[in-house]
């Protein structure tokens, strides 16, 4: 899976790429990670990638002409175009049926948005898909395409070490609940003990326990999950 990252701010991703499973999956050849600044793609001595809006009003608008040429310079590195995403409060929400549905494709150019968002046109010319990873607004697109890496590079197949643990997951394909709680080392700590049916060993009783545990705190905290 092949992610090119296309930013105004390149030097936030560094020390993310760096991190363990993410890190270990670019060494093993599963997954490949190129940031663009887009600001290489503004033309004249200043890099001007910004201007005001038309009509008026705060901020400033991420211009047509540097970004669509970015975009199409980026998509022409490889013989494989990519399909274009935009991070934005005004997308689809991002839950875990999107990122599965995401995670078929093998080149994703993820275009992060700053300021007051993109002159129209670059949605209109390229025709993404715009993202939202939840319904709050942040200073920009490069915190949200790191979500978005996070969670579609876990699905890629010998990212994570044991294959069963994406699936179990909350909202995994294997379980749309939220998760059972887990415990380890001590058995007791200030009063609180582990549940004995998890040191008893019976394997099918902790499955029905877990289950039960995940079905209470699903209802408890999230009913809409069980809506279907
Ligand atoms: N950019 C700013 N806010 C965002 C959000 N909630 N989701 C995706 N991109 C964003």
């Amino acid at each position: 899976m092949r992610f090119d990252i296309l930013t105004l701010f390149p030097d936030m991703f560094p020390g993310y790429l760096s991190q363990s499973i993410l890190n270990k999956s670019i060494e093993r050849g599963l997954v490949e990670i190129h940031v663009h600044n887009m600001r290489d793609w503004a033309e004249g001595r200043h890099h001007k990638i910004d201007d005001t809006p038309y009509g008026g009003g705060p901020g400033m608008i991420l211009m047509v002409e540097p970004v669509v040429n970015c975009v199409r310079d980026v998509q022409a590195m490889t013989s494989e175009p990519g399909t274009v995403i935009v991070t934005t409060p005004r997308g689809q929400r991002l839950d875990q049926p999107l990122v599965e549905e995401l995670a078929v494709n093998k080149r994703m150019i993820l275009l992060c948005g700053r300021y007051e968002g993109f002159d129209q046109r670059v949605i209109d010319i390229l025709k993404p898909l715009e993202v939202s990873i939840g319904d709050y607004i942040l200073n920009g697109g490069e915190v949200a395409s790191m979500v978005l890496v996070d969670s579609l590079v876990r699905m890629v197949p010998g990212v994570l070490g044991d294959e069963q643990s994406s699936w179990d997951d909350s909202f995994s394909r294997g379980n749309r609940m939220l998760e059972y709680p887990q415990y380890t080392r001590p058995r007791e700590f200030e009063g609180e003990s582990v549940p004995e049916i998890l040191l008893s060993g019976n394997h099918g009783k902790i499955e029905l326990w877990r289950q039960a545990k995940s079905l209470e705190i699903t209802k408890k905290r999230r009913s809409d999950l069980l809506e279907d």
